[in-house]
């Protein structure tokens, strides 16, 4: 797993000696998804859903962890390794879903999280606001996370009692107009005693308009058995998105944008436009680099410091060492080793190739299996023919050496340190170095032959446009000139 780049200290010191446990579910159909792909693997900047929510507990304590995943729980199930899983099929609801876990919990005792798989953004913070929560005095025997909302619609309502405790959770299918009026939402999301727990799901029935059983009921039932139930509220409602639909997965990915930019510039970078720089969850930046508009980067980027990325690049996979210039419409593709103060062009792709310090590949380029000598100067329109539609093969350009402009390079191929090669040359064997080497006809020149030309075309151009010209006879004006 790639480590976060926040300066957050983890694992965090625990509270208490109370031990925690984990329970993510994720077995729903996710049917409102409309997809393929089960929906906890949907991704946000470049990450499963679920995938972020593991790495936010990783940043607390976790004594235990499981998944609770539906029927076809392959896919989720290798994504989330090593983190054990356990299946509930069918699908019957989310107490069902919890109690799915009860043998992995068998003999656990502490404090249990429940979660959403599909309520990816909820931090490491919450969590442990909740676990301090359910610790307090009062010993509550489950503590449900509120938010309010300003669209409060399929989001189940907290009914609490006048003093403030938490009574119980409504539907939103199940509750009556004054329930939904409550602005109060349950965000899912639960920190539980691991002891009442599963005494509570036992007592859970599906007597509701969905019929299924629903995690929300163990509230009033712990209340009914005399036990307290508290809330813990984020202020920020965005945290607790639960995605259910593509427009949810895009409010999601926009919020968690928007942390990944906030987090590149609190490190040193500078964002010109932050709203047009889209990032991926791994994307590290060091310090004073500068990010013009519209640029996108894909998984598995590091940036070194003082690098400037002008607009309009894509970048994925790559290494950028100090200094380096790439863009403005530069596509670094995963391989890409950029060295330091290394210049990449406008419109130059780069794939699988190392460039070494100080080399410039400015203009029109594709560089792909490849090494660029440090300093070497790559000119306009250079391909390195890589691919000869079976096997991919190597090209190997030397410390200071000059490619010609719109050279193409025929790989497996190297040309020496210090080499030239001409201009629209077609480079088939090894270039020694500091030779030059040219591969091109040799240049034809005709003195006056330009002009002459012209004037021979004008006067037949003449001759067919003229009123009698000999079309009346048949004959096509236009005549073929043999020299051409
Ligand atoms: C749930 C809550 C609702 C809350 C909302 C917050 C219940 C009954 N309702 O509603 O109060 O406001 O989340 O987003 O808990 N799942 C299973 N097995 C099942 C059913 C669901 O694992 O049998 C999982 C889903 O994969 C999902 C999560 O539980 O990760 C929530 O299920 P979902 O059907 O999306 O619940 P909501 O209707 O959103
Ligand atoms: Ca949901």
């Amino acid at each position: 797993m790639v480590r976060r780049t926040d300066d957050r200290a983890k694992p965090r010191t625990p509270m208490t000696s109370t031990k925690t446990a984990a329970i993510i579910i994720a077995a729903g159909m996710g049917t409102r998804m409309k997809s393929s792909l089960p929906k906890v693997l949907h991704e946000i900047a470049g990450r499963a859903m679920i995938g972020h929510l593991l790495d936010q507990l990783e940043e607390i304590v976790c004594d235990r962890k499981v998944v609770v995943l539906g029927a076809d729980a392959g896919a989720i199930a290798e994504t989330v390794a090593p983190v054990p899983t356990t299946v509930q099929d069918p699908p019957l609801g989310t107490a069902d879903a919890v109690l799915a876990a009860r043998q992995v919990m068998a003999k656990f005792d502490g404090d249990v999280l429940i979660l959403f798989g599909d309520t990816p953004l909820l931090t490491a913070t919450t969590m442990e606001r909740m676990l301090t929560r359910r610790r307090a005095d009062d010993n509550p025997a489950v503590v449900v996370l509120g938010f309010r909302a300003d669209d409060t619609t399929g989001y189940g309502r907290l009914v609490q009692s006048e003093e403030g405790s938490l009574e119980a959770i409504v539907e939103y299918r199940d509750a009556t107009p004054e329930e939904r009026a409550i602005s109060l939402c349950n965000a899912g999301i639960m920190a539980a005693d691991g002891k009442r727990l599963f005494m509570l799901l036992d007592a859970v029935s599906n007597n509701n308009a969905k019929d299924e059983y629903y995690l929300t009921d163990i509230v009033a039932i712990a209340r009914s058995q005399g036990h307290t139930c508290a809330i813990a509220e984020t202020s920020d409602q965005r945290e607790v998105i639960g995605v259910n639909t593509r427009g949810d997965l895009a409010i999601a990915e926009a919020v968690m944008q928007e942390r990944l930019r906030k987090r590149a510039m609190a490190n040193g970078a500078t964002l010109r436009d932050p709203d047009t720089v889209y990032f991926s969850f791994d994307t590290k930046l060091g310090q004073d680099v500068i990010v013009s508009p519209q640029v996108c980067f894909g998984p598995g980027v590091t940036v070194g410091d003082a690098v400037n990325i002008r607009a309009f690049c894509h970048i994925e996979g790559s290494d950028i060492a100090t200094g380096a210039v790439i863009g403005p419409f530069a596509r670094l593709r995963p391989g890409s080793q950029i060295g330091a103060d290394v210049h990449i062009g406008n419109f130059v792709e780069i794939k699988q190739a190392l460039i070494e310090t100080g080399a410039k590949v400015n203009h029109l380029s594709y560089v792909g299996d490849a090494r660029v000598g440090a300093g070497a100067n790559i000119g306009a329109g250079t391909i390195t023919c890589n691919y000869d539609g079976f096997f991919k093969a190597h090209t190997d350009i030397g410390a200071g050496a000059f490619i010609g402009s719109n050279t193409a390079l025929v790989a497996p191929v190297a040309v020496g340190d210090g080499a030239i090669t001409g201009a629209g040359s077609v480079i088939t064997t090894d270039v020694p170095a500091n030779s030059l080497v040219l591969e091109r006809a040799k240049q034809v020149q005709k003195g006056g032959w330009a002009a002459q030309f012209r004037l021979r075309k004008k006067a037949e151009k003449e001759a067919a446009e003229a009123p009698h010209s000999t079309d009346a006879v048949g004959k096509t004006p236009v005549r073929r000139n043999k020299e051409n």
